[in-house]
């Protein structure tokens, strides 16, 4: 079994980064809004912004009360699409119930959509143009693919989940590599038979699925999971303790595809189309 090491490989790829944003006469400069105190995003955002200061990115966050109006959220949108030294926009989520998301995702000017979740960029990646961005989490689980070597074209590839974040664009971005797809759900029939038998399993529905004697010896297992078990211990959807023995590769959780979102979505953040 081989460890994919997101978190080494994103370390390569931040100094890349930095290196290329040291060279930029113009510095990116990443608006992050957060509306509500959602622990769990807070410390998301956190991340986010020290991995962009750590690169030379300039960021500011934006946080607004959970009250907060769709309209008053579409006006801040509309201010930072029209503000130049503003390169990219990430609206953090989820969002309060009453704000529709896909209101807000479409607000956002595609140029300075640094998630890839405009319906302009998906629509794009969909029929094969370059998007200005890719999602975050797909894009980084490529590159921790290619870093290994693994061959996707001609690969049968699962995907457990099918949320537009990751299941979508990874299958479009898997496709668009000659991958043979397929999406499973929770209204999948046999899933243990579809994951035995696959080369690249990718699992994105944050509770315990991937189980012992699932995987083939050969699987190349990718785990986007990542929440507490009861122990209070970070997880993810891979039974990782007794899968690994018996697979290719796989991803741990921490230090897997964490990571490499963090360092994809720095990528994108590096980028300045606006100008
Ligand atoms: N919440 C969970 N994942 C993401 C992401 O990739 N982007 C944004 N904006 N919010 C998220």
């Amino acid at each position: 079994m081989i460890l994919l090491d997101g978190k080494t490989l994103s370390k390569k790829i931040i100094q890349k980064i930095k290196s290329n944003v040291d060279n930029m006469p113009v510095k990116p400069h990443l608006a992050v809004i957060i509306v509500g105190n959602d622990p769990s995003s807070r410390i998301y955002v956190k991340n986010k912004k020290i991995a962009a200061d750590e690169i030379g990115i300039k960021s500011t966050i934006i946080e607004l009360p959970e009250s907060t109006t769709e309209n008053e959220l579409l006006m801040k949108i509309h201010e930072l699409n029209n503000d130049s030294e503003i390169s990219g926009i990430l609206v953090q989520l989820p969002l309060p119930q009453h704000i529709n998301k896909n209101n807000i995702i479409t607000a956002i000017s595609p140029l300075k959509d640094v998630d890839g979740f405009h319906p302009e960029n998906v629509g794009k990646l969909a029929i094969g143009i370059e998007p200005y961005y890719y999602p975050a989490t797909p894009q980084g689980i490529i590159m921790l693919l290619d870093e290994y070597n693994i061959p996707i074209e001609g690969a049968d590839a699962v995907i457990i989940g099918r949320s537009n974040i990751v299941g979508k664009p990874m299958a479009q971005m898997l496709l668009n590599r000659n991958a043979t797809v397929t999406i499973c759900h929770s209204h999948t029939k046999n899933l243990e038979d579809k994951i035995k038998t696959a080369d690249i399993v990718i699992s994105a529905v944050g509770k315990k699925i991937v189980r012992c004697k699932m995987v083939n010896k050969n699987s190349v297992l990718v785990d986007v999971g990542i929440y507490k078990d009861s122990n209070g211990k970070l997880t993810g959807d891979i039974d990782f303790d007794f899968v690994s023995p018996d697979c290719g590769f796989i991803s741990p959780v921490p230090g897997g595809v964490g990571p490499m979102t963090i360092a994809s979505l720095m990528l994108n953040a590096s980028k300045i189309h606006n100008i």
